[in-house]
């Protein structure tokens, strides 16, 4: 079987005023359902392994909502991190401990903001993936790309590797500038990396250990001492000194260098839900094109358009955002904060929010 290690890290800048760092993306019900990213993003992986080989590595400030939420897992698989040190050693100390529980496990790391759209069809592919894993391989899942994205990984695929649906990566790049990226997607050759990794967990720690020694050392004490009192200690000692840097550029490039990383095609309905332009993308638009973020569109209340087209609306509780004659725009309502910009800069939110933190 699978153990599942979801990674609740991150603040969404792109996301704000709605995700904020005491309340990031991962935490809201984004889509308009009761469950919020991270409950679906667990709930997503009851087909492929039992509740309690599911993890989820988070930062000290939200491990007790992420408990919260979180009621069908054990609350010692929250894996909590006494600092954001990117993914790399959230995916590391995960791949630690559950090496140690189980040499021949077989891990699944999945992003806790992603929406998918077809269950049953990712059960599938991950279970591709595992093929790919058992034979030692990185497995990645591979995304058709629709546009030169250059916050994205990309894979350039090579032939079949023998092993059905599994595909040599011969590249693994990591957010290409933009040329290089529309270069990328008009010759056909390179899938999305979609964030999401399936490998057996000694297999990667021998990729951590050749290229990042003092990760894996590191991770390997934490991990060593985690089920004995020295844990907060050791941790409190070594994690700080972990290098801040995330898996596609410290593990998965020089892995797919070497010929050791695989991909299958996630043909499943994903969305990275990175900015409100894209989250209004994915979600139910009235016949003019708005979208009202966290409710449904037929009850409306809270919210008044006339003769608009194409805005994204978050209203907040107990109180009216009206508009009128405007077209293309993101209207973020919350208690302390407003956001209105284009449509078509919503990436350009996370520029704000530097020049918040530069004013304190
Ligand atoms: N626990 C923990 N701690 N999780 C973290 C941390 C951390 O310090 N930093 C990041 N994460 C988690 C995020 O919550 C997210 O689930 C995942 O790791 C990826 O981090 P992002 O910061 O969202 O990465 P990205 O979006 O720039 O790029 C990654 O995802 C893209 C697809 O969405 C890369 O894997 C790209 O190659 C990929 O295309
Ligand atoms: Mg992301």
């Amino acid at each position: 079987g699978l153990y599942g290690v979801v990674l609740a890290g991150g603040t969404g800048t792109r996301l704000w005023p709605l995700s904020r760092a005491g309340h990031p993306k991962f935490l809201h019900p984004l889509t308009g359902t009761e469950a919020s990213l991270l409950q679906a993003t667990v709930a997503r992986l009851d087909l492929l392994t039992p509740m309690d080989r599911v993890f989820v590595v988070t930062g000290v400030a939200h491990a007790a909502a992420v408990s919260r939420q979180l009621d069908t897992i054990p609350d010692s698989n929250v894996l909590v991190e006494p600092s954001p040190r990117d993914s790399c050693a959230a995916i590391a100390l995960a791949a630690a401990v559950i090496a140690r529980r189980d040499p021949d496990a077989i891990m699944g790391s999945f992003a806790s903001d992603h929406l998918i759209a077809d269950k049953e069809r990712f059960t599938e592919v991950i279970k591709q993936a595992m093929l790919g894993a058992q034979k030692g391989l990185l497995m990645t899942l591979g995304i058709t790309p629709t546009r030169p994205e250059t916050g994205y990984g990309y894979l350039q695929c090579g032939g079949e590797s023998g092993d059905g649906p599994v595909l040599a990566v011969e590249e693994f790049k990591e957010k290409p500038t933009y040329d290089v990226a529309e270069g990328y997607v008009k010759s056909g050759n390179y899938l999305w990396n979609a964030g999401m990794f399936v490998w057996r967990a000694d297999a990667f720690l021998a990729e951590l250990s050749r290229q990042q020694p003092q990760l894996a050392a590191g991770v390997s004490r934490i991990a060593a001492a985690w089920e004995s009192p020295e844990r907060e200690e050791v941790l409190g000692e070594v994690w700080p000194t972990l290098p801040r840097i995330s898996v596609d550029y410290a593990v998965m490039e020089g892995a797919a260098a070497v010929g050791r990383v695989g991909t299958v095609r996630g043909d499943f309905g994903w969305n990275d839900v990175g900015d409100f332009h894209t989250l209004g993308a994915v979600l139910a638009a009235d016949p003019s094109g708005n979208v009202i973020v966290g409710r449904e569109i037929s009850q409306k209340s809270g919210v008044l358009l006339r003769e608009t087209q194409d805005l994204v609306v978050v209203p907040t509780e107990g109180r009216l955002v009206a508009a009128m004659g405007v077209r293309d725009l993101v209207i973020v309502d919350t208690p302390d904060a407003v956001l209105v910009i284009p449509r078509e800069r919503a990436q350009e939110v996370k520029h704000l929010v530097d020049e918040l933190k530069e004013l304190g």
